[in-house]
């Protein structure tokens, strides 16, 4: 039985049910969280805490609880599920209020929180692409829960025999529908910077850091269309998917076609590192 936890009580998921008039529901109006445990050790905690933390005051919220309280939540709800690899997803929306835009209309937010297996797909021989438009709102480094655009994104990229699309705004990479953009030119490794138009993926600024670590080239730059189409690799990340090569963009091949030296290189560096972190 799959356990959730909703406003303080730990109950079976399919009982797990909200009102109607909640904001998340009618307006999207919510922030939520991915958060993997490998090996039943939440990893990066502290770094997706503080991503949380940020969503909420972007969105004018509190943070209805400490960090040992989510963890004490989080706990519970590993501990309720079999598999070594979970993701926790942490939702918090505004709460019940009539239908109307005001915020201040909502007194209490829904927090909901649940664990699932991560379904061990191995996306290690690489994946598809299609490059799209960017076609998603201004505050993209907010984890909003109103993921229209990022869906049917995903499902153009779907349609057209892809598993992600690589977003495109002004003639410059942003990041994937649900992952951050690495490419590779000349033995160097681009990520686009951060700003409104990327999320602060945890899996990119991890790789930042431990790739600095090992003294290799890992750089944050503007990643023009051009560059994109030019790259010797290109990879996407996030915490699901961890780091994941993608061998044909729009049905052209990337680079050789397989997964570069590089993507093997950063791959190990990554699961030393998980490793080390969740023994
Ligand atoms: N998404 N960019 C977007 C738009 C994302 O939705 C995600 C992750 C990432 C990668 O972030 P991180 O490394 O912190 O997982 C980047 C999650 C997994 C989701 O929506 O399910």
């Amino acid at each position: 039985m799959t356990l959730a936890y909703l406003n303080g009580e730990f109950k079976p998921l399919a009982e797990a049910s909200i009102n109607v008039l909640d904001r998340g529901f009618t307006f999207g109006d919510g922030v939520y969280e991915v958060i993997p445990v490998f090996n039943r050790t939440i990893f990066r905690l502290e770094e997706h805490m503080r991503r949380l933390e940020n969503s909420l005051q972007a969105i004018f919220m509190e943070n209805p609880y400490s960090i040992e309280n989510w963890v004490s939540i989080f706990e519970h709800l590993i501990d309720s599920v079999e598999h070594a690899e979970q993701s926790i997803y942490l939702q918090v929306t505004r709460g019940v209020s009539v239908r109307d835009h005001d915020i201040s209309l909502a007194e209490t937010p829904t927090i909901f929180v649940m664990s699932r297996p991560i379904e061990k797909k191995d996306l290690s021989a690489g994946i598809h692409a299609i490059t799209h438009e960017d076609i998603r709102w201004q505050y993209c480094d907010i984890k909003a829960i109103t993921l229209l655009p990022s869906v049917l994104l995903r499902h153009k990229a779907k349609q057209q025999g892809a598993k992600e699309a690589i977003l495109i705004r002004d003639g410059f990479v942003t990041e994937g529908a649900a992952s951050n953009v690495f490419i590779c030119k000349n033995n160097e490794i681009f990520t686009p910077p951060k700003n409104k138009h990327v999320l602060p993926g945890i899996t990119r600024d991890l790789l930042l850091e431990i790739l600095d670590d090992k003294k290799v080239g890992c750089y944050e730059s503007v990643i023009s269309e051009q560059q994109l189409w030019e790259a010797d690799e290109l990879w996407v990340t996030s915490s699901t998917w961890e780091v994941v090569p993608v061998i044909q963009l729009d049905n052209k091949p990337v680079g050789s076609g397989e997964p570069g030296p590089l993507w093997h290189a950063t791959n190990q560096i990554y699961q030393e590192f998980k490793s080390s972190y969740c023994h």
